[in-house]
């Protein structure tokens, strides 16, 4: 059994990971249009990601025989100004899911709920990654500055990236 505050804001943080599959189905949407397939494939495979997560999350609380609250879903932001200023966002978000990932540690903590701090510790570990992985593509797109040709192979090498699922095993 967990407490109500611990499943509170594991159940806010099930719709904060939802919502990051939004907005990176959104971006790759963006990529599409502007004709950046590697890109799109890069933040659709986030977006997978991300309802891995969610699911994730959904799971657990019901191991610990909670309960799931699903909440509504926000319209993501869709105010894209070409490639780097997206993962700048990227970047931004990621670090707003850290902050809120670290509040889940926090709280688990001041339950004694060590289970749930034990649980979020993967989280942790994946928001260094993802926040490591965002600022690597920032930090080439600054280099390349306007040579298209370069942004031309990132995007081949965003392409490569595969959907490998993730789940919750007690
Ligand atoms: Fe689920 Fe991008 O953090």
């Amino acid at each position: 059994m967990i407490s109500s505050k611990v499943q509170d804001i594991l159940n806010i943080q099930i719709n904060k990971e939802f919502y990051s599959a939004y907005l990176y189905l959104a971006m790759s949407a963006y990529f599409e249009e502007i004709g950046l397939n590697g890109f799109a494939n890069w933040t659709k495979v986030q977006a997978k990601e991300e309802v891995d997560h969610g699911i994730i999350l959904f799971d657990y609380i019901i191991a610990r025989d909670g309960v799931v609250k699903l909440e509504q879903i926000n319209s993501p932001d869709r105010d894209f100004k070409g490639v780097l200023q997206v993962f700048e966002k990227i970047l931004e978000h990621e670090k707003f899911v850290t902050d809120s990932i670290n509040c889940v540690a926090s709280m688990s903590e001041d339950e004694c709920d060590l289970a749930t701090r034990h649980f979020i510790n993967w989280y942790i570990s994946e928001q260094v990654e993802e926040e490591a992985n965002t600022r690597d593509v920032i930090t080439k797109l600054k280099m390349f500055g306007d040579d298209k040709a370069s942004l031309y192979h990132l995007d081949q090498d965003l392409a490569k990236r595969t959907y490998v699922p993730h789940s919750y095993k007690i």
